[in-house]
C-alpha cells in the first residue's frame, strides 16, 4: 500500500528521546519492508515552538517565525531518518514537486514543513494527495479527535469518527499563528477535503498503533466525508 504517516510533535521532545524515536523506527521500517511505499512527516515539536517564541520576541514577523520553524521540522526529518536506517531515502525533501521522485514501494522518504502559513499536517495532506496515499494516519499524543482539548476539560470525549467539515469549522476558528496552528490547520483539511484522503487520528504512545491503523484496524478517529 501507499500511506503517509504524520509524526506530531510529541515524538520531538526538547531533548530527544532515543528510544522514542528508535522504536518508531523500528515498527515504520518494518511496515515499509513488506513492500509499502511509506512517506512520513516529522512535526516541530516543542524546539519549533521555543525558537519561534525568541524569533518572535526578537521582532521576527508570523513568516518568518513560520520559516524558523520549518528549519527545525526539517532537523527533526533528519533525525528520524536516522532512526530509520538503510531502508529511508537519504534525501528529506524541501518541495512537494521533489517528494514524488523519492517515493517507491519498500522504502521510506522522510519531510519536513514546505512553506509558511500551515503546518505539517498540511504538508501530510499534500504528500497523500501527490502520492495518492491509499491512507493518512496522524498520530498524536492523545489517542483521536475529542469534543476539546482533552488536556484541558476532563469531561472531553473521543469521537470514533468525525466530518471534515466539522473539523474545518474547528480549524476556521482556531489561530493561524507560527507555532500554533490549531489541530489541523485549514489548508490541511482543504486539501483532505478535495482528494478525500482516508484518514485516521491515533496516539503515538505505541507506535503499532500506526501500523494497526494502516492495516485497516478501528481505533482512534477517523475522518468522514459527505
Ligand atoms: P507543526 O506545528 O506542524 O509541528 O510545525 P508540531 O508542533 O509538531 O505539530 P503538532 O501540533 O504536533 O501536529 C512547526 C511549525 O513550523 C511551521 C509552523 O510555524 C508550525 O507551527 N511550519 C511547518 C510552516 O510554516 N510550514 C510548514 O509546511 C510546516
Amino acid at each position: 500500500m501507499k500511506a503517509v504517516v504524520k509524526l506530531g510533535g510529541a515524538l520531538f521532545k526538547r531533548d530527544p528521546d532515543v528510544d522514542a524515536l528508535r522504536s518508531m523506527g523500528k515498527v515504520l521500517s518494518s511496515f515499509a519492508s513488506e513492500g509499502n511505499q511509506l512517506v512520513t512527516v516529522a512535526g516541530g515539536g516543542e524546539n519549533a515552538r521555543v525558537y519561534i517564541d525568541v524569533a518572535r520576541k526578537l521582532g521576527a514577523d508570523e513568516s518568518t517565525s513560520d520559516l524558523l520553524g520549518i528549519t527545525v521540522t526539517r532537523a527533526n526529518a533528519e533525525l528520524f531518518r536516522l532512526a530509520l536506517g538503510s531502508i529511508a531515502v537519504t534525501k528529506i525533501p524541501t518541495m512537494l514537486s521533489e517528494l514524488i521522485h523519492y517515493v517507491s514501494p519498500g522504502k521510506v522518504v522522510v519531510i519536513g514543513g514546505l512553506q509558511p502559513g500551515q503546518s505539517t499536517n498540511a504538508v501530510a495532506a499534500l504528500a497523500a494527495e501527490i502520492t495518492r496515499a491509499d491512507f493518512l494516519v496522524n498520530a498524536t499524543d492523545v489517542q483521536g479527535v475529542y469534543t476539546a482539548d482533552p488536556k484541558k476539560d476532563p469531561k472531553a470525549k473521543m469521537l470514533r469518527s468525525v466530518s471534515v467539515d466539522k473539523l474545518l469549522s474547528w480549524a476556521m476558528a482556531g489561530d493561524v499563528y507560527a507555532g500554533r496552528y490549531e489541530l489541523l490547520d485549514p489548508v490541511a483539511l482543504k486539501i483532505m477535503q478535495r482528494a478525500r484522503i482516508p484518514t485516521r487520528f491515533v496516539s503515538m504512545e505505541d507506535p503499532s498503533n500506526i501500523t494497526s491503523a494502516l492495516r485497516g484496524r478501528d481505533i482512534g478517529t477517523l475522518v468522514s466525508y459527505s
